[in-house]
Protein backbone atom coordinates (compact mmCIF):
# COMPACT_ATOMS: atom_id res chain seq x y z
CA UNK A 1 0.00 0.00 0.00
CA UNK A 2 1.49 3.58 -0.93
CA UNK A 3 2.67 5.61 1.96
CA UNK A 4 0.41 8.49 2.67
CA UNK A 5 1.68 11.51 1.04
CA UNK A 6 2.35 14.91 3.08
CA UNK A 7 0.85 18.40 1.78
CA UNK A 8 3.80 20.59 0.73
CA UNK A 9 3.82 24.10 -0.91
CA UNK A 10 7.51 24.60 -2.92
CA UNK A 11 8.63 28.45 -2.86
CA UNK A 12 11.99 29.46 -4.62
CA UNK A 13 14.00 30.69 -6.65
CA UNK A 14 15.11 28.35 -9.28
CA UNK A 15 17.93 28.88 -9.96
CA UNK A 16 20.03 25.05 -10.14
CA UNK A 17 19.70 24.20 -6.87
CA UNK A 18 16.69 24.94 -6.11
CA UNK A 19 15.58 22.85 -9.37
CA UNK A 20 17.86 19.65 -7.85
CA UNK A 21 15.62 20.28 -4.62
CA UNK A 22 12.21 20.20 -6.65
CA UNK A 23 13.65 17.11 -8.68
CA UNK A 24 14.61 15.18 -5.33
CA UNK A 25 11.53 15.85 -3.27
CA UNK A 26 9.06 15.09 -5.89
CA UNK A 27 11.44 11.45 -6.23
CA UNK A 28 10.96 10.94 -2.85
CA UNK A 29 7.30 10.18 -3.49
CA UNK A 30 6.60 11.50 0.32
CA UNK A 31 5.07 14.84 -0.69
CA UNK A 32 1.83 15.90 -2.34
CA UNK A 33 2.97 19.16 -4.24
CA UNK A 34 0.15 21.55 -4.13
CA UNK A 35 1.98 24.60 -5.31
CA UNK A 36 5.19 25.58 -7.08
CA UNK A 37 5.39 29.07 -6.13
CA UNK A 38 8.22 31.47 -7.49
CA UNK A 39 10.12 34.35 -5.82
CA UNK A 40 12.24 36.99 -6.58
CA UNK A 41 16.24 36.18 -6.18
CA UNK A 42 18.81 34.18 -8.34
CA UNK A 43 17.26 35.70 -11.17
CA UNK A 44 14.38 38.32 -11.94
CA UNK A 45 10.56 37.07 -11.10
CA UNK A 46 9.78 36.38 -14.74
CA UNK A 47 12.92 34.18 -15.32
CA UNK A 48 12.11 32.24 -11.72
CA UNK A 49 8.68 31.82 -12.62
CA UNK A 50 9.43 30.09 -16.36
CA UNK A 51 11.89 28.53 -14.66
CA UNK A 52 9.47 26.62 -12.32
CA UNK A 53 7.54 26.01 -15.58
CA UNK A 54 10.32 24.44 -16.92
CA UNK A 55 10.77 22.35 -13.98
CA UNK A 56 7.18 21.46 -13.72
CA UNK A 57 7.78 20.36 -17.49
CA UNK A 58 10.59 17.86 -17.04
CA UNK A 59 8.94 16.22 -13.82
CA UNK A 60 5.50 15.80 -14.73
CA UNK A 61 4.46 17.40 -11.76
CA UNK A 62 0.72 18.90 -12.25
CA UNK A 63 0.66 21.23 -9.39
CA UNK A 64 0.25 24.63 -10.37
CA UNK A 65 2.84 27.13 -10.97
CA UNK A 66 1.92 30.71 -9.51
CA UNK A 67 4.32 33.76 -9.93
CA UNK A 68 5.52 35.30 -6.38
CA UNK A 69 6.60 38.77 -5.36
CA UNK A 70 8.89 40.55 -7.93
CA UNK A 71 10.61 42.63 -5.39
CA UNK A 72 11.43 42.55 -1.79
CA UNK A 73 9.21 43.71 1.31
CA UNK A 74 11.91 46.65 1.47
CA UNK A 75 15.09 45.70 -0.25
CA UNK A 76 16.21 46.66 -3.88
CA UNK A 77 16.37 43.45 -6.15
CA UNK A 78 20.32 41.30 -5.80
CA UNK A 79 20.25 39.23 -9.15
CA UNK A 80 22.96 35.99 -8.60
CA UNK A 81 23.48 35.60 -12.47
CA UNK A 82 27.21 34.83 -12.01
CA UNK A 83 25.94 31.79 -10.29
CA UNK A 84 23.14 30.67 -11.89
CA UNK A 85 23.64 32.18 -15.59
CA UNK A 86 21.65 34.70 -17.77
CA UNK A 87 18.19 32.40 -17.52
CA UNK A 88 18.98 31.66 -13.69
CA UNK A 89 18.75 27.91 -14.92
CA UNK A 90 21.61 27.32 -17.68
CA UNK A 91 23.03 24.01 -18.45
CA UNK A 92 19.95 22.32 -20.53
CA UNK A 93 17.74 24.04 -22.77
CA UNK A 94 14.10 23.17 -21.04
CA UNK A 95 10.36 23.52 -22.27
CA UNK A 96 7.93 25.17 -20.78
CA UNK A 97 5.77 22.82 -21.98
CA UNK A 98 1.78 24.22 -21.81
CA UNK A 99 1.12 24.82 -18.21
CA UNK A 100 -0.54 28.39 -17.39
CA UNK A 101 0.86 30.69 -14.19
CA UNK A 102 -1.85 30.71 -12.11
CA UNK A 103 -4.10 33.76 -12.32
CA UNK A 104 -3.38 34.76 -8.29
CA UNK A 105 -0.05 35.47 -7.03
CA UNK A 106 1.30 33.09 -5.33
CA UNK A 107 1.29 34.04 -1.66
CA UNK A 108 -2.88 34.27 -2.43
CA UNK A 109 -2.47 30.57 -3.69
CA UNK A 110 -0.74 29.26 -0.32
CA UNK A 111 -3.80 30.70 1.34
CA UNK A 112 -5.84 28.67 -0.58
CA UNK A 113 -4.45 26.02 -0.09
CA UNK A 114 -3.61 26.19 3.00
CA UNK A 115 -7.57 27.50 4.02
CA UNK A 116 -8.94 24.32 1.85
CA UNK A 117 -6.48 21.78 3.20
CA UNK A 118 -7.59 19.44 5.57
CA UNK A 119 -4.64 18.80 7.09
CA UNK A 120 -1.69 20.86 8.18
CA UNK A 121 0.48 21.56 4.96
CA UNK A 122 4.70 21.53 4.96
CA UNK A 123 6.13 24.87 3.29
CA UNK A 124 10.16 24.45 1.80
CA UNK A 125 11.20 27.55 0.78
CA UNK A 126 14.87 27.65 -0.72
CA UNK A 127 15.30 31.59 -2.15
CA UNK A 128 14.63 35.14 -0.45
CA UNK A 129 11.19 34.29 2.05
CA UNK A 130 9.46 37.57 0.80
CA UNK A 131 6.16 35.45 -0.39
CA UNK A 132 5.40 33.78 3.18
CA UNK A 133 6.44 37.48 4.77
CA UNK A 134 3.75 38.75 2.96
CA UNK A 135 1.26 35.28 3.15
CA UNK A 136 1.88 35.80 7.33
CA UNK A 137 1.86 39.50 7.59
CA UNK A 138 -1.80 39.79 4.72
CA UNK A 139 -2.84 36.23 6.51
CA UNK A 140 -1.86 36.08 10.06
CA UNK A 141 -4.76 34.05 10.76
CA UNK A 142 -3.33 30.98 8.08
CA UNK A 143 -0.43 30.25 10.79
CA UNK A 144 -2.33 26.98 12.28
CA UNK A 145 -2.40 25.18 8.76
CA UNK A 146 0.91 24.94 8.67
CA UNK A 147 2.76 22.30 10.06
CA UNK A 148 6.42 23.76 9.88
CA UNK A 149 8.46 26.07 7.48
CA UNK A 150 11.69 24.47 6.16
CA UNK A 151 14.21 26.69 4.49
CA UNK A 152 17.96 27.08 3.00
CA UNK A 153 19.11 30.25 4.50
CA UNK A 154 21.65 32.20 6.51
CA UNK A 155 24.72 31.01 8.16
CA UNK A 156 25.80 30.86 12.36
CA UNK A 157 29.29 31.09 11.84
CA UNK A 158 29.60 33.42 8.17
CA UNK A 159 27.53 34.58 4.97
CA UNK A 160 28.84 34.42 1.92
CA UNK A 161 27.04 37.81 0.25
CA UNK A 162 28.97 39.39 2.36
CA UNK A 163 30.57 38.36 5.63
CA UNK A 164 27.91 38.19 8.23
CA UNK A 165 25.09 37.25 5.55
CA UNK A 166 23.58 34.61 3.14
CA UNK A 167 21.92 35.56 -0.01
CA UNK A 168 18.30 34.68 1.14
CA UNK A 169 18.03 36.10 3.98
CA UNK A 170 20.04 38.79 3.02
CA UNK A 171 17.75 39.65 0.03
CA UNK A 172 14.63 40.31 2.01
CA UNK A 173 15.96 40.49 5.74
CA UNK A 174 11.98 41.45 6.93
CA UNK A 175 10.69 38.97 5.36
CA UNK A 176 12.51 36.24 6.96
CA UNK A 177 12.22 38.18 10.40
CA UNK A 178 8.17 37.82 10.07
CA UNK A 179 9.47 33.77 9.56
CA UNK A 180 11.14 33.35 12.56
CA UNK A 181 9.00 35.62 14.62
CA UNK A 182 5.90 33.78 13.84
CA UNK A 183 6.33 30.82 16.12
CA UNK A 184 5.59 28.20 13.54
CA UNK A 185 8.10 25.38 13.81
CA UNK A 186 10.84 26.43 11.41
CA UNK A 187 13.94 24.26 10.27
CA UNK A 188 16.82 25.61 9.00
CA UNK A 189 19.21 24.76 6.60
CA UNK A 190 22.54 27.45 6.57
CA UNK A 191 25.46 27.49 4.98
CA UNK A 192 27.19 26.18 8.22
CA UNK A 193 26.00 22.52 6.68
CA UNK A 194 25.18 23.40 3.09
CA UNK A 195 28.48 24.43 1.85
CA UNK A 196 29.39 20.90 2.95
CA UNK A 197 26.62 19.60 0.74
CA UNK A 198 29.45 20.13 -2.57
CA UNK A 199 28.99 17.59 -5.25
CA UNK A 200 32.31 17.19 -6.53
CA UNK A 201 33.35 16.51 -10.38
CA UNK A 202 34.21 13.05 -9.51
CA UNK A 203 30.60 12.23 -8.40
CA UNK A 204 29.98 13.09 -11.90
CA UNK A 205 30.54 9.35 -13.16
CA UNK A 206 27.68 7.89 -10.27
CA UNK A 207 25.04 10.64 -11.79
CA UNK A 208 25.93 9.91 -15.21
CA UNK A 209 25.61 5.89 -14.72
CA UNK A 210 21.34 6.85 -13.24
CA UNK A 211 21.00 6.85 -17.09
CA UNK A 212 17.70 8.67 -17.54
CA UNK A 213 16.43 12.24 -18.79
CA UNK A 214 16.10 13.93 -15.64
CA UNK A 215 19.51 12.55 -14.28
CA UNK A 216 21.13 13.77 -17.31
CA UNK A 217 19.45 17.28 -16.72
CA UNK A 218 20.44 17.37 -13.47
CA UNK A 219 24.28 16.31 -14.09
CA UNK A 220 24.25 19.21 -17.27
CA UNK A 221 22.75 21.80 -14.52
CA UNK A 222 25.72 20.71 -11.96
CA UNK A 223 28.21 21.36 -14.82
CA UNK A 224 27.30 24.62 -15.40
CA UNK A 225 26.80 25.31 -11.36
CA UNK A 226 29.95 24.20 -10.24
CA UNK A 227 31.84 26.25 -12.79
CA UNK A 228 32.15 29.70 -10.80
CA UNK A 229 32.37 28.13 -7.17
CA UNK A 230 35.38 26.03 -8.64
CA UNK A 231 36.70 29.79 -9.76
CA UNK A 232 36.97 30.96 -6.26
CA UNK A 233 38.07 27.83 -3.97
CA UNK A 234 34.95 25.69 -3.59
CA UNK A 235 36.16 21.93 -4.56
CA UNK A 236 32.67 21.33 -6.13
CA UNK A 237 28.89 22.83 -6.34
CA UNK A 238 27.90 23.74 -3.40
CA UNK A 239 24.22 22.59 -3.85
CA UNK A 240 22.88 24.19 -0.63
CA UNK A 241 18.40 24.20 -1.31
CA UNK A 242 18.20 19.99 -1.12
CA UNK A 243 19.14 20.16 2.22
CA UNK A 244 15.96 21.78 3.53
CA UNK A 245 13.53 19.47 1.98
CA UNK A 246 16.28 16.42 3.37
CA UNK A 247 16.02 18.13 7.11
CA UNK A 248 12.41 16.30 6.94
CA UNK A 249 12.89 13.07 4.95
CA UNK A 250 16.45 12.26 6.34
CA UNK A 251 17.58 14.79 9.61
CA UNK A 252 19.29 11.39 10.62
CA UNK A 253 22.53 12.49 8.09
CA UNK A 254 22.84 15.75 10.04
CA UNK A 255 23.62 17.34 13.02
CA UNK A 256 20.63 19.37 14.15
CA UNK A 257 20.85 22.02 17.04
CA UNK A 258 17.85 23.99 18.50
CA UNK A 259 18.30 27.54 18.85
CA UNK A 260 17.21 30.94 19.74
CA UNK A 261 17.74 33.10 16.34
CA UNK A 262 17.26 36.77 15.06
CA UNK A 263 17.69 38.49 12.04
CA UNK A 264 19.41 41.69 12.17
CA UNK A 265 17.82 44.31 10.40
CA UNK A 266 19.80 47.45 11.00
CA UNK A 267 23.80 46.93 10.97
CA UNK A 268 25.66 48.42 8.15
CA UNK A 269 27.64 45.86 8.00
CA UNK A 270 25.14 42.64 9.46
CA UNK A 271 21.91 42.96 8.06
CA UNK A 272 20.52 39.91 6.84
CA UNK A 273 22.63 37.91 9.61
CA UNK A 274 21.13 35.45 11.37
CA UNK A 275 22.18 35.79 14.42
CA UNK A 276 22.04 33.01 17.12
CA UNK A 277 21.35 34.06 20.81
CA UNK A 278 23.20 31.61 22.90
CA UNK A 279 21.82 33.17 26.35
CA UNK A 280 18.90 30.72 26.10
CA UNK A 281 18.97 27.47 26.28
CA UNK A 282 14.96 26.34 27.54
CA UNK A 283 13.18 24.31 24.88
CA UNK A 284 10.34 26.93 25.07
CA UNK A 285 13.00 29.78 24.04
CA UNK A 286 14.14 28.02 21.06
CA UNK A 287 12.48 28.89 17.71
CA UNK A 288 14.38 27.08 14.88
CA UNK A 289 15.87 23.33 14.88
CA UNK A 290 19.20 23.91 12.66
CA UNK A 291 21.55 22.02 10.21
CA UNK A 292 25.05 22.70 11.27
CA UNK A 293 26.76 19.64 9.83
CA UNK A 294 25.96 16.84 7.26
CA UNK A 295 27.22 13.55 5.84
CA UNK A 296 28.18 13.97 2.30
CA UNK A 297 28.29 10.93 1.34
CA UNK A 298 25.04 10.19 2.29
CA UNK A 299 23.49 13.23 0.48
CA UNK A 300 25.13 12.07 -2.80
CA UNK A 301 23.52 8.56 -2.35
CA UNK A 302 20.52 10.38 -1.94
CA UNK A 303 20.62 12.13 -4.70
CA UNK A 304 21.30 9.05 -6.77
CA UNK A 305 18.38 7.03 -5.29
CA UNK A 306 15.66 10.19 -5.90
CA UNK A 307 17.08 10.58 -9.48
CA UNK A 308 16.21 6.99 -10.67
CA UNK A 309 12.67 7.58 -9.27
CA UNK A 310 12.61 9.07 -13.18
CA UNK A 311 13.94 5.73 -14.69
CA UNK A 312 11.87 5.06 -17.62
O1 LIG B 1 22.99 31.32 -0.54
C1 LIG B 1 22.52 30.19 -1.26
C2 LIG B 1 21.09 30.37 -1.65
O2 LIG B 1 20.97 31.50 -2.52
C3 LIG B 1 20.51 29.18 -2.45
O3 LIG B 1 19.15 29.05 -2.16
C4 LIG B 1 20.67 29.63 -3.88
O4 LIG B 1 19.70 29.05 -4.75
C5 LIG B 1 20.41 31.10 -3.77
O5 LIG B 1 19.00 31.29 -3.74
CA1 LIG C 1 17.52 29.13 -3.96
Amino acid sequence: MERKRTPVILDGDPGHDDAIMITMANGSSLFDIKLLSSVNGNQTIEKTTLNMLKIANLLSIDAPVAKGAIRPMKSPVIPAGNWHGKSGLDGYRLSKGDKKIADKPSYEMMYDILSKSDEQVIIIATGPLTNLGILLSVHPDIKDKIKLISIMGGGILHGNWNPASEYNILVDPEAAKIVFDSGIKILVAPLDATEKAIIKPSDFPKIKEVNNHVSDVVLAWLKFFYKHPMEIGYEGAPVHDPLAFLAISHPEIFRIEKMKIDVELHGKYTRGALVYDLRYSREEDFNSEVLMDIDRERYVDLLIEYLHFYDR
